[in-house]
């Protein structure tokens, strides 16, 4: 009924919501609904977008499809906010693509305040599906960069093109997208994700003094070819160093590394803010964001205590796992905030402190001892300095394992198409293990490396930590 053919207006949306109300109750009430983590109240979700402060008020909008959980639909943008990243109010869908600049999707983007105004940027993405040149790469498609002012994140504001496909450079196809925006030295930058039209990833960066009137001004990009499209292009300062995230589409596996479809990795950039251009250093294969099965599209922004705070979506685009959720009405959700800090020339992410509050009593077990697994919310953090080797069962069958230099987060039999994934490590110092009742999120040595995966198993009967040298574990149970 909705597909990308056709715009839908908010009055389309409510007229379908109206009917809805029996499937909404039903999803609320799955045993396999994440406690505090944000899923979709119907359908598919992905991309986290325009993630903002304001006030004592985190606004948290993302790509949403509420028609079809297997995504054949039009995706909208829908509106959370939470001051304690614990509870959070669903203000349902605010942006829609009703416009002749956005009729396939509104796509991905972002917020900025600048003068007490919410300045929101995003994607309208237009497929000409009735012209025969309609290739879905190269022509009879537009991707517009369309800017809105807010006084009231509620409302977002008129439609405005700010970069249009007028503005792309020649090589560049119909690929241009997720407008975010980095202001240096009273310059704002916006990075978007590129796709060459020799199919070579990038991020085009345009200048602007005032918010409205944008020029192109460079790329970054690598000089081979990393994948055929970059996504989601986020670039901001932190610790005093200047990191792009972005998520190339189609890049090989390198052994352990780019086993999903389409990765989400970072780089270290130089740059010459006069120029102003932007090098990426070192030029190798970059390190990805997380490890695990289910992250993609992540975006970050500062809040109102100074930290960089990422939030990702907990999916991935092509993937062959599968979630079983879709046959009972939705998929996907997003992971915790994360704060992130670079230290030692790595990125490193922690789960905000406020999780913390969800925290019950603490069971403290060495190794080879084991804990009762009351269910499947918990925090487990074990300290391991110097063991050789460790076994933690995390569910039936699903087990975080170090030995011989290398981390592993397998699976088992019930992944739903998701097996292994390890990643290798100098030592394992520490491991952190949140735990939702269908996700995973795990955190090794302080964060340096992050693994989130969906997993439909049932909680571990008891949980051992198996452990060759030193270890011990704190174990907290969580509940609301
Ligand atoms: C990434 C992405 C973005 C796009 C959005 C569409 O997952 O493909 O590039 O804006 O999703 O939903």
């Amino acid at each position: 009924m909705f597909n990308q053919k056709n715009k839908v207006t908010r009055a389309d949306y409510e007229q379908w919501r109206a009917g809805q109300d029996e499937t909404a109750g039903r999803i609320a009430s799955d045993p396999d609904r994440l406690l505090f983590h944000m899923e979709p109240e119907l359908g598919w979700l992905n991309d986290p977008n325009g993630l903002v402060q304001i006030g004592d008020t985190y606004h948290i909008y993302h790509q949403y499809d509420p028609f079809d959980a297997a995504h054949g639909g039009p995706v909208l943008w829908n509106h959370l906010t939470t001051k304690d990243f614990v509870t959070y109010e669903n203000r349902g869908p605010v942006l829609f693509p009703d416009s002749d600049l956005d009729s396939s999707g509104a796509y991905s983007g972002s917020a900025f305040v600048h003068d007490g105004k919410i300045h929101y940027f995003y994607t309208g993405n237009v497929k000409h599906f009735d012209r025969d040149d309609y290739d879905y790469v190269l022509t009879g498609r537009e991707q517009n960069q369309i800017h809105m002012v807010a006084e009231n994140p509620d409302e977002l504001g008129e439609k405005c093109i700010a970069v249009g496909p007028v503005d792309y450079p020649d090589d560049i196809g119909t690929h241009v997208r997720d407008p975010k925006i980095l202001e240096h030295d009273g310059i704002y930058y916006m990075v978007l994700g590129a796709r060459t039209k020799d199919d070579r990833g990038c991020v085009l960066v345009y200048t602007s003094r005032n918010l409205e009137d944008w020029s192109y001004a460079t790329r970054i990009e690598l000089g081979e070819k990393f994948g055929f499209m970059w996504e989601c292009p986020d670039l901001f300062e932190l610790d005093g160093e200047l990191i792009l995230v972005c998520c190339p589409q189609g890049v090989p596996a390198d052994g352990w590394r780019y086993r999903n479809p389409h990765q989400c990795v970072w780089f270290p950039i130089e740059a010459d803010w006069e120029a102003p251009s932007f090098k990426i250093v070192g030029q190798g294969m970059p390190p990805m964001v997380d490890a695990g099965f289910d992250f993609y599209a992540p975006q970050s922004f500062e809040d109102a205590a100074g930290r960089r705070l990422m939030i990702g979506w907990s999916g991935c685009p092509d993937a062959t796992a599968e979630s079983p959720t879709v046959t009972r009405g939705w998929q996907c959700a997003l992971t915790v905030p994360r704060v992130l800090n670079m230290r030692d020339g790595k990125l490193r992410q922690w789960p905000v402190r406020e999780i913390e509050q969800l925290r019950k009593e603490c069971v403290s077990v060495t190794a080879d001892e084991s804990v009762d697994c009351p269910g499947r919310l918990f925090d487990a953090v074990v300290s391991c300095q110097g063991a050789k080797s460790i076994e933690l069962e995390v569910r039936e069958g699903v087990v975080v394992r170090y030995a011989n230099g290398m981390l592993t987060l397998d699976m088992g039999e019930e992944g739903y198409g998701r097996d292994k994934r390890s990643v290798e490590l100098d030592e394992l110092c520490d491991l952190r293990v949140l735990s939702d009742t269908t996700m995973l999120e795990v955190f090794i040595n302080g964060g340096e490396v992050a693994l989130t995966s969906r997993t439909y198993s049932s909680a571990a009967p008891a949980m051992q930590l198996r452990a060759e040298g030193d270890a011990s574990m704190e174990f907290y149970r969580l509940a609301r």
